[in-house]
């Protein structure tokens, strides 16, 4: 006897999943299904509140100008919070570091320490909450450098992205998803806010080899290098390349575009311009974690010149051009760059 209108997908959830991959892990001492248990409830917290957006006295600005010397909104401090809440108390992390703040953020004296650093963009796509455009949080995890006895620090964050343990992001959008990578496959889990659970909508996510849109915010197109002009005009030329011309899409936020990349193939570029040499993108809590998914998806990620997960940080809140997604675009793309 079976009930057609309880849908598979219920026997899955996150949970269960990390639960159950963890199990191969030798040693695994559950402390990585906590932090994600903690990831998840920011991402539920964070998520019902965008979705009061309009409602309650969640949109507009703060007053405030952030590190990157861009306006902060409301959502951008709840979301810090939220995540910074959910992670402090638990014992499964020894040093937080978030797009938001100018230092590491240190765990209360109070708490436990634990073995893993992580970094975050609270709020992705700030830009767009206004407007009701999809949102995102996006996450990096490393395991943490200095030793029991020593003070955490910037040396635990400054980590190249080949050393992260899991990345994902949680993307408000439509429906809100939670999607994240160890390094092996990535995953997708859709959340049902009538049961407050994310389940495994998406297993393994593979990004097509070659796409047919490109991803770029082409009003800064003036201020490019000659041969980022040339690339992305070739994308628009029937017969310059497999597919072409490209289709355009830009949604003005990292993980709505990553999200689509991922999906449906394709590039997003952030290219480095003459007034901004390193690009916009922070390389801790938007490059780093991106590019391990999408490699981990079969794609590829680079700055044009490097790959984005070989580039040993210099600072915190440092930019880096990137150029993401399906394997063929991204070597297209720096075969053009040269
Ligand atoms: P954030 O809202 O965290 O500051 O990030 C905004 C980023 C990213 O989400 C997006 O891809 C990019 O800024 C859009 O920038 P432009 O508005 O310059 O195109
Ligand atoms: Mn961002
Ligand atoms: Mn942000």
């Amino acid at each position: 006897m079976s009930d057609s209108t309880v849908p598979e997908i219920y026997g899955w959830t996150l949970e269960r999943h990390i639960l159950e991959q963890q199990r191969h892990v030798a040693g695994a001492s559950g402390e990585f299904t906590k932090l994600f248990q903690q990831l998840a409830l920011a991402g539920k917290i964070i998520g019902s509140r965008v979705n009061q957006a309009g409602l309650a006295d969640v949109l507009g600005v703060t007053g405030d100008v952030n590190v990157q010397g861009e306006e902060v909104q409301k959502l951008d401090v709840f979301a810090n919070h939220a995540l910074i809440r959910c992670l402090e108390a638990g014992g499964q992390v020894c040093l937080l570091a978030s797009e938001e703040v100018d230092d590491p953020i240190p765990i209360p004296t109070r708490f436990p320490l634990g073995k893993y650093v992580l970094m975050f963009d609270p709020l992705d796509g700030s830009s767009n909450i206004d407007v009701n455009i999809s949102i995102g949080t996006i996450f990096s995890v490393h395991e943490r450098l200095s030793g029991a006895t020593e003070k955490p620090g910037l040396r635990d964050c400054l980590q190249p992205g080949h050393k992260q343990v899991a990345a994902g992001y949680i993307i408000y959008g439509s429906s809100t998803m939670f999607v994240y990578t160890t390094g092996k496959a990535v995953h997708g889990f859709t959340l049902d806010p009538t049961v407050g659970e994310f389940f495994l909508s998406h297993p393994n996510i593979r990004l097509p080899e070659r796409g047919k849109i490109y991803s770029v915010n082409e009003g800064n197109s003036a201020k490019w290098d000659d041969r980022v002009r040339s690339w992305v005009d070739a994308m628009k030329q029937e017969g310059s390349g497999p597919g072409r011309p490209y289709s355009s899409r830009y949604i003005g936020t990292l993980v709505a575009d990553f999200h689509r990349t991922l999906l449906k193939g394709g590039i997003f570029a952030y290219p480095a311009d003459n007034r901004n040499p390193e690009g916009k993108l922070r390389l801790l809590y938007e490059a780093s974690p991106m590019a391990m998914i999408a490699e981990a998806a079969g794609g590829a990620a680079t700055t044009g010149h490097e790959r984005i997960l070989d580039l040993q940080p210099r600072e915190l809140h440092q930019r880096v051009p990137l150029y993401i997604g399906s394997k063929l675009d991204v070597e297209d793309l720096e075969r053009a760059l040269g």
